[in-house]
């Protein structure tokens, strides 16, 4: 058989990985063609032991070019619902479905694009094998993308957010809008409200954890 040019990102896994090996294994992975158009892998970051692990979408502009989830505009909202909730940053493992990003030319800015499932499961072996590595005591999808893709396809947000889902990926998981969301409410007094059910969700967690 002759070899594939590209290999998927299950292969590209080491046999006993430990998050610095499959962090480093994930730079160069080419599994979708997402790595022509980001910058860098932005891989997840946080304690490896973390008893909360956040998942997002996908990094942002911010994120592509800073190479860390969540440094942007949404990851200042988290932040600061984060702190709110009592939760520290810094005991939270923080990464995303898709770990490039994808993005269009709109004049002179780079928009954000939604991955598609062929994405989405091309990069699905990172997020797994972080998960196992982790092995978080809860899992907090932030948004319809995170939350379909561990949850389920049919699970919806705006119906099921904040409420701890049956899941084997770990004892409590639970979705919640992404903080991108927040930023495009439409006026400061719906930002404000959003902002308290978010923060809301996510001290229905720290409480679940203590
Ligand atoms: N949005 C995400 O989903 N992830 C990031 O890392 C940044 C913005
Ligand atoms: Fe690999 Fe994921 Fe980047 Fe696609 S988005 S190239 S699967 S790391």
């Amino acid at each position: 058989m002759p070899k594939r040019p590209r290999p998927d990102a299950a292969e590209r896994i080491p046999d006993r990985p430990t998050l610095s090996t499959v962090r480093e294994a994930a730079r160069d992975c080419q599994a979708c063609d997402l790595y022509k158009r980001g910058t860098q892998t932005v891989f997840g970051e946080g304690g490896r032991k973390a008893e909360l692990m956040l998942v997002g979408e996908q990094p942002g502009d911010a994120e592509d070019l800073a190479g860390h989830p969540f440094v942007g505009p949404a990851g200042k909202l988290l932040d600061r619902a984060l702190e709110d909730a009592g939760i520290d940053r810094a005991a939270v493992y923080v990464t995303n479905v898709v770990k490039h990003f994808k993005w269009e030319p709109r004049g002179k800015r780079r928009i954000h694009k939604k991955p598609n499932a062929g994405e989405i499961a091309a990069c699905r072996p990172w997020l797994d094998t972080e998960i196992q590595l982790v092995k978080p005591r809860a899992i907090v999808c932030l948004g319809a993308t995170a939350a379909q893709a561990l949850i389920g396809r049919q699970f919806k947000v705006t119906a099921h957010r904040g409420e701890f889902i049956a899941s084997s990926l770990a004892p409590l998981v639970l979705a919640t809008v992404h903080p991108s969301s927040i930023l495009r409410a439409p006026d400061d007094d719906t930002r404000r409200q959003e902002m308290e059910r978010f923060t809301d969700d996510l001290r229905k967690v720290a409480k679940a954890l203590r």
